[in-house]
């Protein structure tokens, strides 16, 4: 294996066969909701607990995520595509992706998505940046729910939402 020879086709397709569960990462912007579908998140750490989210440099929700410490997040279910469309399709840059979508402040006022049961908010405990177009925010949970059975929506299943914000 030659790293400085990767090709790019080969390494899509092995990332695609992991075929990432959906989120929505949701913080406040100047005091207004914002948020957006993230397919790069991990938990990263076993004691204490830790949870990793990847944020473009582009998207407004990594912008605010800059000022805030605290964010959201959701898991998608299968029923969900259209809340993937629109929290990936669409940026808070151009529209209210908030209009028409129920959504309660929770602890912190992070706002939280009134259809999307299972979630947590965590305190953002660090923020890496290592050079690329996305940077990690690295989570403390501080108040988790779950709303029942889990059938997580997946990537090989929203091919057809374009992201909202290009990637730089
Ligand atoms: C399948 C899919 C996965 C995505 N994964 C991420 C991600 O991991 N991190 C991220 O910051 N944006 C991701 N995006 C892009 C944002 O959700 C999208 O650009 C959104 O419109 C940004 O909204 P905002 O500008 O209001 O924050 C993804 C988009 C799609 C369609």
């Amino acid at each position: 294996m030659t790293p400085s020879t990767a090709d790019d086709d080969a390494l899509a397709e092995l990332t695609a066969a992991t075929d990432a569960a959906l989120v929505v990462v949701t913080t406040s912007f100047d005091g207004e909701p914002c948020g957006c579908l993230v397919g790069f998140h991990s938990q990263c750490s076993i004691e204490p607990y830790r949870y990793a989210v990847w944020l473009s440099k582009a998207n407004r929700t990594y912008r605010a995520a800059l000022t805030n410490e605290h964010l959201a997040v959701h898991l998608l279910g299968t029923a969900d595509h259209d809340l993937a469309d629109r929290f990936g399709g669409e940026t808070g840059d151009e529209v209210d992706k908030f209009a028409g979508c129920a959504w309660t402040p929770g602890p912190h006022g992070v706002p939280l998505l009134d259809r999307l049961r299972h979630r947590f908010v965590g305190r953002r405990v660090a923020l890496l940046d290592t050079g690329g177009d996305h940077v990690c925010a690295v989570l403390e949970p501080e108040a988790v729910e779950l709303g029942g059975e889990i059938r997580p929506l997946r990537l090989g299943a929203v091919g057809d939402v374009e992201p909202g914000h290009p990637d730089p």
